[in-house]
């Protein structure tokens, strides 16, 4: 996972009691439901509907045009709206004003300018955008921002043709969790959810697609027009810009690519309509219409983002054996759990991560079988123990304080592994029948909603603790919720597809087999990295040299299988390896791909050396977000270029 290591220096502006102006020392309770990553001050205001009308000009990396927000008044003698920003430059703020005349003259309005300022920046959030408007009894509020991006917004990234590994330049946007601020002056806070109408204009030779409803047939024309007619929190407006073309996979399913991509990829994802039809069955009907796939160039930060309507998914999970398609499992199933469903804070990620992390678990279940969701299991647990034994126990609880910090940090294997583990274990004392009846009412009675996780335990009490009493009791919750660690009643995978692999790498360290003779012909890629991960610390170079000549590691198809040879390649010093580590570096932005490699490399001091070298050569290609990730890692500590202030 990215972990950023950037320090919040909290601001105590003039602004007002929003989230993240009040002061958090250490001795104030966290209040659940306050978003402390927002500026917004959402009890006066809410945002309900956005229309964008922007352009994206790839030659001077900016995004520029107008916002128009529709927003509801809660408090009449509110004189502030407060918008998140960051690294925004605005230029002019409209208000809708209706004739004051008033309500018997005619409707005719009037845009009329109000005044505006933006606050001091703060390293993490942004800068607070706060406009005046007088006291109203109006119950809606129309306001146009007029505004442009910063070649270096931290939830954008633009990509020259040769970086997007195809024939045109590349733009795309990343809003989770707080980037969308620094590409639309809005209410940034989960909490807060919002339908939208975009006007994309592009150059003539490219393609705009959004996490709305996209016409595949539209004619590349420069303009290109979107309707995403369910409320969704900023987080999930998402927008790229390329060569792409579109394949269709199914009646509700396709995949949108640059054209070197196409084929495989829709080979590759030809299953969603399978998984789409699993996850309806268990639970629930699909709210979205169409779900199609978006597939990003190998710098793309994530595995996939779910973006509604269309997720987006890097391309290294194109292993052409459909062996990694699980990432596509994880980001269907979020358009029950985060999209239909959301958290209300960052605080909250686990009703996200860890419900979808289980869902996809049920959905590869449902659509490969129980040994691949089993094996699948089994190594996300292995994940977890590992950074568990790097984390402090404040932050190995599911509802996490992330006061002061980047909410990127959130993003551990605690929120997903550990999130999945506790629904596993619901899953277990009530059974299937009672915990999927329990889940699909879940998704109904909260749809379209945002949540805190104290929402969802009152939901989880009244519905199935109290209704099956004795089976799980209130402090069993909290220990999974509020305590660190896996609570020792914890349900966990087991497979015997590993004891084979086990066996045989034991054997083969041993002496007894020689790497060609061991029958691997049945093993999938859960098992190869199984096989790799559990390597000991050394091998000498005759053992990595038999094991890449008895199965080719080096020249891997699997970016996966690569991750776990290159690790090894590194802490063994394999020359033989060494071009396709760099090559590697230099391609694939994947944080939990590359992260690792950079972290592995750093521990001797030639290593090092390598590590800065290669990473001024790759940095252009990652995202800003991993970008300041590997900087600090290769940058150590006292030694502080990663500043952006
Ligand atoms: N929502 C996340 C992606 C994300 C993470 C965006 C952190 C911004 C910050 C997405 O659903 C996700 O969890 N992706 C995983 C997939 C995996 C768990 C199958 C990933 O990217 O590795
Ligand atoms: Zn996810």
């Amino acid at each position: 996972m990215i972990r950023l290591c950037v320090a919040s220096v909290m601001l105590a502006g003039p602004i007002g009691a929003t989230a993240a102006t009040i002061a958090t020392g250490d001795l104030a309770p966290i209040q659940s439901g306050l978003d402390y990553h927002s500026f917004a001050n959402i009890d006066q205001f809410r945002v309900t509907r956005l229309e964008l009308d922007l352009r994206v000009d790839s030659t001077n990396k900016v995004v520029y045009g107008a916002v128009g927000l529709a927003i509801k008044r809660l408090d009449p003698s509110a004189t502030e709206l407060v918008l998140d920003t960051r690294d925004l430059d605005i230029t002019d703020v409209t208000e809708k004003a209706q004739d004051v005349l008033g309500a018997t003259a005619k409707t005719e309005t009037t845009w009329v300018s109000r005044p505006f300022h933006l606050e001091r920046k703060d390293p993490i959030l942004g800068q607070a955008l706060v406009i005046d408007l007088p006291p109203s009894k109006r119950a809606t509020e129309f306001i146009r921002v007029e505004y442009q991006t910063s070649p270096n917004a931290s939830g954008l990234q633009w990509l020259t043709a040769k970086q997007a590994g195809g024939h045109k330049p590349f733009m795309y946007t990343e809003s989770e969790a707080i980037g969308a601020r620094s590409w639309i002056p809005l209410q940034d806070t989960p909490g807060v959810r919002v339908t939208y109408k975009a006007t994309i204009h592009t150059d003539n030779d490219v393609r705009a697609v959004m996490s709305a409803q996209n016409d595949p047939k539209a004619k590349r024309n420069g303009e290109y027009t979107f309707v995403m007619p369910e409320a969704v929190p900023s987080y999930l407006i998402a927008l790229a810009v390329g060569d792409l073309e579109f394949k269709e996979t199914g009646p509700r399913t396709g995949v949108y690519a640059q054209k070197s991509m196409l084929k495989q990829a829709a080979a590759e994802f030809a299953d969603t309509e399978s998984m789409i039809q699993a996850a309806e069955k268990l639970f629930g009907p699909y709210r979205w219409d169409r779900y199609d796939i978006l597939v990003m160039p190998a710098s793309f930060p994530e595995g996939g983002m779910e973006n509604p309507r269309l997720s987006f998914i890097t391309p290294t999970v194109i292993a052409g054996d459909k062996s990694l398609v699980s990432v596509i499992a994880h980001e269907l199933a979020h358009s029950w759990s985060g999209n239909l469903v959301s958290n209300a804070t960052w605080r909250d990620l686990w009703l996200n991560e860890g419900f979808t992390d289980y869902l996809e678990s049920r959905i590869m279940k449902a659509v490969y079988g129980e040994r691949r969701e089993m094996m699948e299991l089994a190594l996300g647990l292995q994940s977890l123990r590992k950074n568990l034994a790097e984390l402090k126990p404040e932050d190995q609880v599911l509802a996490i304080d992330l006061r002061n910090r980047n909410p990127d940090e959130v993003f551990t294997e605690v929120p997903y592994e550990k999130g999945r583990l506790f629904l596993i274990y619901l899953d277990a004392k009530f059974g299937h029948d009672r915990f999927d009846e329990f889940l699909r009412s879940y998704f109904e009675h909260f749809s379209f909603k945002s949540i805190t996780t104290e929402e969802f335990l009152k939901y989880l009490q009244d519905n199935l603790l109290d209704r099956f009493p004795g089976t799980v009791s209130r402090d069993a919750v909290k220990a999974w919720v509020y305590g660190p660690g896996i609570p020792p009643d914890a349900v966990l995978p087991t497979t015997d597809a590993f004891a084979i692999v086990d066996d045989a790498r034991g054997a083969w360290l041993d002496g007894k087999t020689p790497a060609k003779n061991i029958d691997t012909h049945e093993w999938v890629a859960q098992q190869w990295l199984q096989f790799l991960n559990h390597m000991p610390a050394t091998l000498t170079t005759s053992q990595m040299v038999e094991l890449d000549q008895a199965f080719g590691f080096t020249h891997s198809a699997n970016a996966e299988i690569e991750h776990s040879w290159l690790l090894l390649v590194i802490r063994n010093h394999y020359q033989p390896g060494n071009v396709r580590l760099e090559t590697y570096l230099e391609t694939v932005g994947r944080g939990k791909l590359i992260l690792p490699l950079y972290k592995e490399m750093m521990k001797t001091p030639a290593g090092a050396v390598q590590a800065k070298r290669v990473f001024a050569l790759a940095r252009p290609v990652y995202h800003p977000t991993v970008q300041a990730a590997v900087d600090a890692i290769v940058t150590p500590a006292g030694d502080s270029e990663n500043s952006d202030e």
